[in-house]
């Protein structure tokens, strides 16, 4: 039997027992809640990319079927921190915030704590937690996250902190319960961990080797939240471009979004993250073609500087960066082109700082994350001399986000008085008199209009351009 097909048995045997353990639990979750006198309750709290967030809607789903109510507040008897360690300030908040916990704890002894995510598969992390945080119940990694149920049982059935982290994983178990957080728009992985090992990044090491969904998997869960009133997904992977390399019968990403592009009922199709170095003529073409294709790409720069983005194992100069940029400009002009930026790498200069300023004028980016650059143990880059000053960095960094600012404001304002669809998200915070929509592009407009159209898409007048968001009026 081929290799692919005994993967898929294995993980169907795994589906299978992760379901028992859900049942498991639900029996530990009823004493509880006859022992509380009151449905017991559960809090996920995410840190980090939507790859995070989709790994939460797993969690949610597996809480909720053993039995648990989610509510928003971290006083709960179940509380998991999904956590993210690819700057440091994320490892910090996680810090933080767990000392939040443990008071909270004192007053609920029968509450739980669980950490899980990116900052768990780093050994120093949980040394620290052994050490300092003695009250949590539960650590696992992000390689073992479909064990949920059964570790989840085990909280019930061992005394002390169980902690489960693999170092790596080729495994993919499919058809878990996840509960997904909009009824009408939906992230789906199509691929798992990275293979690129930019010199800066620690996600490489954290979520393992780049492994793809079969095709087959990805189109059935598609179809089936589809069915169960989905419009619009959100396509997960670190490298999308370079999805199906692996594969036993390897498929392009293009192949894979053209078969997408045929699932009836699909409205909208996003997808995150490209590297530029992989974006094929073929990618483009199919997201020319493409009526449900959104108009936007995310496209991480990180540096207009040749010789940062060579130490930064990025893979293309300036020069290629700018003529990809160029000729999705020229082929589709209408794309909202976004990026990511890191200021503070090691031995930049401010001429380096320059270029990157270069690019974002010359790109015109329709919005873009700006980082400053955090070292993480264990990455070729924290070994590099040359560590720039923090004043230094703080400079460049206010220099580009202004420039990034700037034409992030005037790209925006390009489609003043046009009439676009927008997908209606919610109702407005501030004025729940407003609906607040998505455009293709992904900038957000806010119009009149009544709740009972959450999930559908409405054609918007664009009236007025504030800053990085419209106000407008919905036509027929
Ligand atoms: N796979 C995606 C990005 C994942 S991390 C890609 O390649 O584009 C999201 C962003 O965090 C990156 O694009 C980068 O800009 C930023 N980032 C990653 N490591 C960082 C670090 N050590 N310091 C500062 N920013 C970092
Ligand atoms: Fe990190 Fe680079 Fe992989 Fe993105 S492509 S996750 S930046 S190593
Ligand atoms: Fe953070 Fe892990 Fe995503 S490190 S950015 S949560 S892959």
């Amino acid at each position: 039997m081929s290799t692919e097909r005994t993967q898929v048995l294995l993980s169907q045997e795994e589906t299978v027992r992760q379901y028992e353990f859900i049942e498991k639990a639900a029996l530990h979750v009823q004493r509880l809640k006859e022992e509380l006198g009151r449905q017991p309750t559960c809090c996920v709290t995410t840190f980090g990319c939507q790859m995070n967030a989709r790994d939460s809607e797993k969690l949610t789903g597996i809480l909720e079927r053993a039995g648990y109510q989610l509510i928003e507040e971290e006083n709960a008897d179940f509380v998991i921190f999904n956590t993210c360690t690819v700057r440091d300030n994320a490892n910090q908040r996680v810090y933080g915030r767990l000392g939040v916990l443990n008071g909270y704890k004192r007053k609920n002894p029968n509450m739980k704590i669980a950490l899980c995510g990116c900052m768990m598969q780093e050994p120093t992390v949980i040394e620290k937690i052994k050490e300092s945080y003695r009250f949590v119940d539960l650590i696992f990694g992000t390689h073992n996250i479909y064990k949920f149920a059964e570790l989840l049982n085990s909280t019930f059935e061992n005394k002390g902190m169980v902690i489960d982290i693999w170092k790596d994983t080729d495994k993919i178990v499919e058809d878990l319960p996840v509960e997904r957080k909009y009824p009408f728009k939906s992230g789906i992985n199509i691929m798992f961990g990275c293979n690129n090992f930019c010199s800066y990044c620690i996600v490489p090491y954290v979520r393992g080797r780049e492994r793809s969904r079969r095709p087959e998997d990805i189109i059935r869960e598609i179809t089936n939240l589809v069915a169960d009133g989905v419009v619009e997904v959100m396509l997960l992977g670190q490298n999308v471009n370079s999805y199906g390399k692996n594969l036993e019968e390897p498929m392009t990403f293009a192949e894979l979004l053209r078969k997408i592009e045929k699932i009836e009922g699909l409205e909208r199709i996003r997808f995150m993250t490209s590297h530029p170095k992989d974006l094929s003529d073929e990618l483009i073409q199919v997201m020319k073609e493409s009526k449900k294709i959104c108009r936007h790409l995310h496209l991480p720069l990180q540096s207009g500087s040749t010789r940062i983005l060579k130490d930064m194992n990025r893979r293309y100069t300036k020069e290629q960066y700018l003529a990809l940029a160029e000729k999705i400009r020229r082929e589709i002009p209408d794309m909202a082109i976004t990026t990511d930026i890191i200021v503070g790498f090691p031995g930049e200069t401010p001429e380096d700082v320059e270029e990157t300023i270069d690019v974002v004028r010359k790109v015109n980016y329709d919005n873009a994350f700006t980082f400053i650059y955090s070292k993480r143990t264990g990455t070729p880059a924290a070994a590099m001399e040359n560590q720039v000053s923090e004043d230094v960095v703080k400079a460049g960094f206010d220099k580009v986000l202004k420039v990034v600012q700037d034409t992030a404001r005037e790209q925006v304002t390009k489609y003043r008085g046009m009439v676009m669809d927008a997908l209606v998200e919610e109702v407005n915070e501030h004025d729940t008199t407003l609906l607040t929509g998505r455009l293709s592009n992904n900038t957000l407009v806010h119009f009149p209009g009544d709740a009972s159209l959450i999930g559908k898409i409405v054609n918007v007048s664009l009236d007025e351009c504030h800053g990085f968001y419209y106000m407008g009026h919905m036509v027929d």
